[in-house]
């Protein structure tokens, strides 16, 4: 396997710009019959969104000496599952969202059936891009799915989504808060680390458990935050409705412990991410820390 290139400073920039057009023309080669679902699926997945998901994957195979042209199909399906999670987020029967990355949610644009249907078809896209991927072995790509899989279902992100509405306007303690936020969005951060690590199979046992430790702080402080700027923060900034969670009666880390302590919780949180990635070698290492910057400083 090639070594990855030196970074710069612009990496983040680069590498994003080239994960959007890429995303797009994969996405453009895909399209099916059904030219409103085709229309749907790129509403919920192109035009908006931080792509932070699919950074992770880029910054976590970089860290292992992969090259970004090996990653992409990694990042692309991550972003594929994550925009179906959002989608669904969104529907009259979770959370009953209007506004999405700055425009009308894609059930209020489609209809909720177009919105359910197009869930759907990217989480199978997820999937069968990196079935059909050249990018990496058949067993990385393997590895890949599984992490994918694992993530996204019943153990993981369903998992939390499922917790959240079963405890609307019902008190929750701390650690059972913890373990929601690591489901329903912690392990989609964490996949996109371990899609990122297992590109290279001779990643060792040292860098894995570091670089596991690393997406666990990052997991948990990305709902901590998205939890924050619900408070703080308008819908102009945020591009979906503010001040949702306590409309809808969410347990939240900052109904939970307040404000303050949430953002004290999110600052530990940060300073063991940057512990964490210190098992990567100094060379490699610049993308994980440019994310722990930029999820923790986000500001929508
Ligand atoms: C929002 O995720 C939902 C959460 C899991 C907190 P992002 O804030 O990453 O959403 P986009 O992709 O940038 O729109
Ligand atoms: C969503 O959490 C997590 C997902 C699995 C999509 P939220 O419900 O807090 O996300 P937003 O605030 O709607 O983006
Ligand atoms: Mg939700
Ligand atoms: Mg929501
Ligand atoms: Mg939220």
């Amino acid at each position: 396997m090639s070594l990855a290139q030196p970074i710069h400073s612009n990496w983040f920039d680069e590498t994003r710009a080239g994960f959007e057009a890429s995303l797009a023309d994969k996405l453009e080669r895909f399209k099916g019959p059904s030219s409103e679902l085709n229309e749907a699926m790129a509403y919920a997945l192109l035009d908006g969104g931080k792509r932070l998901r699919a950074m992770l994957v880029f910054a976590a195979g970089h860290a292992v000496g992969t090259p970004a042209s090996e990653l992409g199909d990694a990042a692309c399906a991550i972003e594929a599952m994550h925009a179906y999670s959002l989608v669904h987020d969104d529907l009259p029967s979770m959370d009953n969202d209007v506004l999405r990355r700055g425009k009308p949610t894609c059930h209020v644009k489609f209809g909720e059936a177009f919105a359910l249907l197009a869930g759907d078809a990217l989480q199978t896209a997820a999937f069968q891009w990196l079935a059909e991927s050249n990018q990496g072995s058949v067993q990385v790509r393997m590895q890949q799915i599984a992490a994918l899989a694992n993530a996204s279902g019943l153990q993981g992100m369903a998992a939390g989504q499922a917790i959240d509405l079963a405890h609307v306007g019902k008190p929750m303690d701390l650690d059972s808060l913890e373990h929601m936020h690591a489901r329903k969005t912690g392990d989609l951060i964490t996949a996109s680390v371990r899609m990122g690590y297992l590109s290279n199979p001779a990643v060792t046992t040292v860098e894995k458990s570091g670089l596991e430790a690393y997406a666990h702080c990052l997991g948990l402080a990305y709902q901590v935050i998205d939890d924050i700027l619900d408070v703080e923060s308008s819908s102009e900034v945020l591009g979906k409705t503010s001040g949702k969670d306590a409309l809808n009666n969410k347990p939240t880390m900052v109904s939970l412990m307040g404000l303050g302590n949430a953002k004290k919780l999110l600052a530990q949180l940060r300073e063991r991410a940057f512990v964490a990635c210190e098992v990567i070698k100094p060379s490699r290492r610049a993308p994980l820390e440019t994310l722990v910057e930029l999820i923790t400083n986000r500001k929508s």
